[in-house]
């Protein structure tokens, strides 16, 4: 099963790819997170999309696309992946029709989390990440056991820093303007399921599960 997860920023994507990962075993593919990896690493890719991450603008489309054409390659997505964060605009979605197609496989589902905003500022105020494993938390709704620190790895956990109050207002624009229409993308091709994302992460998971038929 190929998948998408659409949704805006702090929606909850990343909590419930990492719940469909444990269930069903299907590689999460976050370009976020490619991102944010290649920043740390100081790529030449990194170095570009840095100062556009900060602001809180989307990276240009020949560079996310270029990550997802060579990450779907990999073995470990032969029985079906999920997106996370992409695609993020229509020439991005387009893109990758056509290199699914070349490999004849083709996208089976798009979940839109649907959230309202005030829920959004909430959810991304109280986030903080481990930057060495990816563990997300949540201030409030999902503390680690103790206080800044990875229940994984131990290390010190971080406020992203496009989630600062004045950042997340022009990712909101860009999800409205480039994002949101890929609603009415997938609807049209009938792969577009909505899932109500307030309430608990696991109340949400069962509508998942429910929108995939499991
Ligand atoms: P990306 O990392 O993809 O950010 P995003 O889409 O803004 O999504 P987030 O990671 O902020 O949130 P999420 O929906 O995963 O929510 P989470 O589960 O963490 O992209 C960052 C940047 O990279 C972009 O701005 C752009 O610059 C660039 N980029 C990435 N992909 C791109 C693309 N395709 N094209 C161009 N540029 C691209 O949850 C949020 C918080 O809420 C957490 O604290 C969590 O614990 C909490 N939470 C989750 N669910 C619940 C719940 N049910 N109840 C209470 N709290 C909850």
């Amino acid at each position: 099963m190929n998948l998408v997860l659409l949704g805006p920023p702090a929606a909850g994507k990343g909590t419930q790819a990492k719940k469909l990962n444990a269930e069903l075993g299907l590689p999460q593919i976050s370009t976020g997170d490619i991102l944010r990896a290649a920043i740390r690493e100081g790529t030449e890719m990194g170095r570009k999309a840095k100062p556009l991450m900060d602001s809180g603008n989307l990276v240009p489309d020949d560079v996310v696309v270029g990550i997802i054409e060579e990450r779907v390659r990999r073995p470990d997505c032969h029985a079906g992946f999920l997106l996370d964060g992409f695609p993020r605009t229509i020439p991005q979605a387009e893109a990758l029709e056509g290199l699914l197609a070349k490999r004849g496989k083709r996208i089976d589902k798009v979940i839109s989390l649907e959230v309202p905003a005030e829920l959004i500022i909430e959810r991304m105020s109280g986030r903080r990440s481990c930057p060495k494993d990816g563990s997300v938390y949540h201030l409030v709704q999902n503390p680690p056991k103790k206080a800044g620190q990875c229940d994984l790895c131990h290390g010190p956990l971080v406020q992203r820093d496009d989630d600062a109050p004045e950042k997340v207002k022009r990712r909101q624009i860009e999800y409205a303007e480039m994002t949101a229409p890929l609603k009415d993308f997938y609807a049209k091709r009938k792969l577009l399921a909505s899932v109500n994302g307030t309430g608990a992460p696991d109340a949400i998971f069962a509508e998942v599960k429910k929108a995939l038929g499991r």
